[in-house]
């Protein structure tokens, strides 16, 4: 049999265009490309697609490190309020705090479809946007429901609205309040159809915020991917089967997009898994079994309390996209530290930066570190262990204990140490996957 071939020229101008593509994508972003398929792309809230990056963008490295770094306290503030289901988060006096998550996807909602860039968050369930007309919303950007023919108010006897917090009825239209970091919204419960990537998603349930409050609320909208009754998953199940992979890009490189893949299709094939434990008081987050952490060859001496999974005070671990930071309650991020700083070597100067109290002025010679989940050991390699100063001056240990003052019995595995892996989140098989993947 002969196989037809392409000529040479043909093929190596074919190869030098995808080389050209790919390089120049490396520096300047396709902000305004559509999405395709189930795939969406993802983009760092700094990101130059991104109108939410500072618009002071001279923070130094510093700077924009202990804004993240405070944007994360937030943050845990937020899930130990979900662990012991405190329905206000409470908020340190007298600092603003931010707690807006760190990824933004583009999503379609109405007919004719108006695109919203939306916050993507692992540990929530709900889809909200604001509507035109609201009072206090934080962007002038908003979805006009008028002008969409498919949107409609959900009804106070929809089955949906004995699923939102503390719904109301005005009049015959369901409507409900929810506390998000420090801030509150008031919001319609409605349906319009969303379109992510290709896929149109009819009637789906979110909230058409009328009036907020607070400087934490994403400017575009959330879109929640948690487990719970209302998230993307729950809404999608005859589409996307509860099953979606993201691979997030690096902060250090800004100009880069991520991709989070909807369904089963396209999914890897060689990657590992642990299972996923079920919180049945808090649904929407996703636990593993982390049983050890490993520096260098030497599995680290951790209390097993510090790891217990319980139902009850919500302690365990979980995997979240929102923290940029990985947090280990006390005992464990200790006993890592020490180990870590016993490798780099005990001679060098250890300094401290914010909250990182690891860190070095001087070039080290790093240590892996290996999570070690049931049925899956994840090592990370230094891109996702250290922040490093432009300037190469200082390095740090980018991981932290958790906030004593919360009590916190949660480990969060958060995405700094996610980034440039696929994290497959498969529900039907009650599984998390992990796979080495550049993405940036
Ligand atoms: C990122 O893209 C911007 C233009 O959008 C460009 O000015 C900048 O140099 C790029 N940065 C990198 C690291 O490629
Ligand atoms: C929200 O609900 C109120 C009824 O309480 C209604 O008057 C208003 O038009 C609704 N707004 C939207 C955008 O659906
Ligand atoms: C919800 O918020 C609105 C507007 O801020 C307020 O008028 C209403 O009383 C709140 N409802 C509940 C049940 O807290
Ligand atoms: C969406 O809702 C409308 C009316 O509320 C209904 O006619 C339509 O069948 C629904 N579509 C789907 C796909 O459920
Ligand atoms: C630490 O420094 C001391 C004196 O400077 C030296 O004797 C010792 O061998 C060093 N230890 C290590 C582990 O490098
Ligand atoms: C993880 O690594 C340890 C050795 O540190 C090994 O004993 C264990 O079998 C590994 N687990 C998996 C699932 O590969």
């Amino acid at each position: 049999m002969k196989t037809p071939q392409l000529p040479l020229s043909i093929l190596l101008s074919f190869l030098l265009l995808l080389l050209l593509s790919t390089s120049s994508q490396a520096q300047t972003p396709k902000c305004s490309v559509q999405d395709q398929g189930s795939t969406l792309e993802v983009f760092h809230i700094y990101s130059p697609c991104s109108p939410f990056r500072p618009s002071t963008p001279s923070l130094s490295w510093e700077e924009s490190i202990l804004q993240m770094q405070q944007k994360d306290q937030a943050r845990l503030q937020f899930l130990s309020s979900l662990v012991v289901r405190r329905s206000v988060v409470p908020v340190a006096s007298g600092r603003q705090i931010i707690q807006s998550p760190t990824y933004i996807l583009r999503a379609k909602i109405g007919t004719p479809p108006q695109t919203l860039l939306m916050a993507m968050d692992t540990s929530n369930d709900a889809a909200w946007v604001p509507c035109s007309g609201c009072v206090g919303c934080p962007s002038s950007v908003a979805f006009a429901s008028a002008e969409s023919t498919t949107y409609k108010n959900l009804p106070c006897k929809s089955p949906q609205c004995s699923q939102v917090s503390n719904p109301t009825c005005g009049g015959w239209a369901c409507l409900f309040n929810v506390t998000y970091g420090s801030s509150t919204i008031a919001a319609n419960l409605s349906q319009d159809t969303f379109t992510l990537a290709s896929d149109p998603i009819p009637n789906y349930t979110f909230g058409c915020i009328q009036k907020a409050t607070g400087s934490s609320l994403p400017p575009q909208g959330l879109l929640g991917l948690g487990r719970g009754p209302l998230s993307l998953l729950s809404q999608s199940q005859n589409l996307y089967k509860s099953t979606f992979s993201y691979c997030l890009p690096s902060f250090k490189s800004l100009n880069f997009s991520g991709s989070l893949r909807l369904g089963p299709t396209g999914q890897p094939l060689r990657i590992k898994y642990t299972p996923l434990l079920k919180n049945p008081r808090r649904s929407s987050l996703y636990y593993v079994n982390l049983v050890a952490i490993r520096v260098g060859r030497k599995i680290v001496d951790i209390p097993p309390s510090a790891f217990a999974f319980n139902p009850t005070t919500g302690s365990g671990t979980i995997f979240d996209s929102g923290t940029v930071f990985t947090r280990l309650v006390a005992p464990a991020y200790t006993a890592v530290r020490d180990e870590f700083r016993r490798r780099v070597g005990r001679n060098l100067t250890v300094t401290s930066l914010g909250g990182f109290d690891t860190c070095y002025s001087v070039p080290i010679v790093v240590p892996t570190l290996t999570f070690m989940f049931s049925g899956m050991n994840v090592t990370l390699p230094a891109d996702n262990l250290l922040i490093h100063s432009t300037a190469g001056s200082i390095t740090c240990l980018a991981m932290a204990a958790s906030p004593g003052d919360l009590n916190s019995v949660l480990n969060v595995i958060a995405s700094m140490q996610q980034q440039n892996h696929r994290v497959l989140y498969d529900l039907p098989n009650s599984r998390l996957g992990v796979a080495r993947e550049r993405c940036s």
